[in-house]
């Protein structure tokens, strides 16, 4: 989603900043841009596409005073009169924006703000603009009559800069004189950073930073130490998805190793009486919960996951003997952090599991479970799924008081894949549907997501025992059905199952460890550890998206429409 930097010292900020957005870049934009200081004149350079178009506009230009923005379209469609920055009608501020102002209609015809583009941020900005005072005053005034979130970076044509958020993250680290402002921290240079909290600000000029709250009191904030331990995954593969699927063994190694070695369990707090677990987070991390789940069941524990955005406008009863996990690669989405600040609120048990060290779900919750998958840059989530499912395994071995498995597990980690063939096969039908039941249903969702969102083909998930109650009427010769079956007690119901759907007239293919599917054409998974096999038949789920995304000419690692971190509700 959007991304913010900024850059305020003695070196060429155009240059920083744009280096900064090229990092943001994984997170998904549509357009970009820069606004810098020219003598005392704000300047603006948008584009739309790449970073590196915005690189070749901006080669010649040096400016110490410059901030910049990777725009995800969500108000107004993707062109350059709505990219950031935005320039202020009195061209005294530019500015931009991550998050939504949900009132900003409301706000607009109240205010007779004048704007040329279709976003919400350029009415903030004026309402910005509109405020009397100093920066400062102005953005914290305006601020109060918003409604939504945000993280705002205004840049003033006398060269200060002001900042702050709700909601959406905004950090800045200080080297020397110079500032370093950005949505996201891999974006920073240094060693420390700040983290703005809700409704804080910060002024920065001149190479310094002085923080304020929403009452325009100033106040002192503590840095905190940037962890990038450069986990970056290196690309040895053409794209990040393709590496990023075939590091699965070495993350999987490394949160075993964490979790062994640091005594990372002993150090949640669970509570008193722990009767139930409920496990809150969208997308493939959801996908990641339901597997959570059925992992606590079988240990005698209650579990139950929810998708976050149902879950916060949703009639749940809270309770203080459940222990409520937040699941979250980036540990930013709008949807978990908000169910999570829900349950805050009622001061209620509570654990992020999340892959980000400093990201907002961690302060949320206080109390987290860490997954090791290293920087995850593929907008499709592959090894940070099968971390958040092994981690959810292994903690439901600590709850259950059965020791953790050792390391040998992983001695021949299988990596398999589809055939070039049937690649080839699949990516020709108009319909693909994936079939399981339990696990492997919860493997079909996983596979299905991934399919669609890289490929564009209309796919979908489905419990083979619902096949007859309704889908079963879209089986033609047009259909192929993938269907997963890792489970010894429903191998014999998947093959009636298959029978019907061969009587309609659907391809079949089977993945499978079973020898029982040989009438169908089968990717053959490994005989291996009953508690590895979600994680063994995913991984040919992810390599069949990831295949069919390249056969078609896509770039798997930035899908259309979508982001690496949703932001925004
Ligand atoms: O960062 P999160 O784990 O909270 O993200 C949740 C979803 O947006 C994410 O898993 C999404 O579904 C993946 N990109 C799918 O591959």
């Amino acid at each position: 989603m959007c991304g913010i930097c900024g850059y305020v010292g003695g070196g060429n900020g155009v240059k920083e900043v744009v280096q900064g957005l090229k990092i943001l870049e994984y997170r998904g934009y549509d357009s970009c841009g820069v606004a810098y200081l020219d003598n005392k004149k704000i300047d603006i350079i948008k584009t739309i596409g790449d970073v590196d178009n915005l690189k070749k506009l901006t080669e010649n230009l040096s400016a110490n005073v410059v901030i910049g923005h990777t725009r995800w379209a969500t108000h107004g469609s993707v062109n350059e009169k709505n990219a950031h920055p935005h320039l202020s009608t009195s061209k005294n501020l530019a500015m931009v924006h991550n998050g939504i102002i949900e009132n900003y209609k409301e706000l607009k015809e109240e205010f007779k703000l004048n704007c040329i583009s279709d976003t919400d941020s350029e009415v903030f900005l004026n309402l910005i603009d509109s405020e009397k005072g100093t920066l400062i005053d102005k953005v914290i005034k305006a601020s109060k009559k918003v409604q939504g979130t945000f993280a705002v970076l205004v840049l003033g044509s006398d060269g200060e800069m002001v900042l702050g958020k709700r909601e959406s993250p905004l950090y800045l680290s200080n080297v020397e004189d110079e500032v370093y402002i950005a949505s996201d921290v891999l974006a920073l240079k240094g060693e420390n950073y700040f983290a703005l909290n809700d409704d804080e600000f910060a002024s920065v000029k001149n190479g310094k930073i002085i923080f304020y709250n929403k009452n325009g009191e100033k106040i002192t904030k503590k840095c905190e130490k940037i962890e990038k331990n450069s986990d970056f995954s290196e690309i040895f593969y053409k794209t990040h998805m393709e590496s990023e699927i075939f590091e699965t063994k070495n993350v999987l190694l490394k949160t075993l190793k964490k979790y062994t070695e640091e005594n990372i369990f002993q150090n949640i707090k669970l509570p008193k009486k722990l009767n139930s677990i409920s496990l809150i987070a969208c997308g493939t991390a959801y996908h990641a919960s339901l597997m959570g789940a059925e992992f606590f069941k079988k240990v005698g524990v209650d579990a139950r996951a929810y998708l976050a955005s149902e879950f916060r406008y949703g009639n749940e009863i809270l309770k203080d003997d459940t222990l409520y996990i937040f699941v979250s690669q980036s540990g930013e989405t709008a949807d978990t952090i908000a169910s999570a600040k829900m349950v805050k609120e009622r001061n209620l048990p509570m654990l992020a599991l999340t892959n980000m060290e400093n990201c907002l779900l961690n302060r949320i919750c206080e109390n987290v479970l860490p997954t090791f998958a290293g920087r995850e840059i593929a907008v499709a989530s592959t090894k940070a799924y099968t971390c958040q499912v092994f981690s959810l395994y292994l903690f439901s071995l600590y709850l259950a008081n059965i020791p953790l498995p050792k390391e040998e597990i992983f001695d021949d980690f299988p990596y398999v894949t589809f055939s070039e063939e049937l690649v080839k096969q699949i990516a020709k039908f108009k319909k693909v549907f994936f079939i399981g039941r339990n696990l492997d249903y919860v493997t079909a969702m996983e596979a299905s997501l991934k399919l669609k969102e890289i490929s564009y083909i209309n796919c979908f998930a489905i419990a083979s025992g619902e096949l007859k109650h309704g889908t079963l009427a879209l089986i033609d010769e047009d259909a192929v059905v993938i269907a997963i079956c890792t489970q010894e007690n429903i191998k014999t119901k998947l093959l009636s199952n298959l029978e019907e759907i061969k009587a309609r007239g659907g391809e079949i293919v089977v993945v499978s460890q079973f020898d029982d599917f040989s009438d169908y054409p089968c990717v053959k998974l490994p005989e291996t550890q009953t508690e590895l096999m979600p994680i063994v038949s995913v991984i040919p789920m992810q390599f069949l998206a990831l295949h069919i995304c390249e056969l078609f000419g896509y770039n798997p690692d930035k899908p259309r429409n979508l982001a690496k971190s949703v932001t925004v509700e």
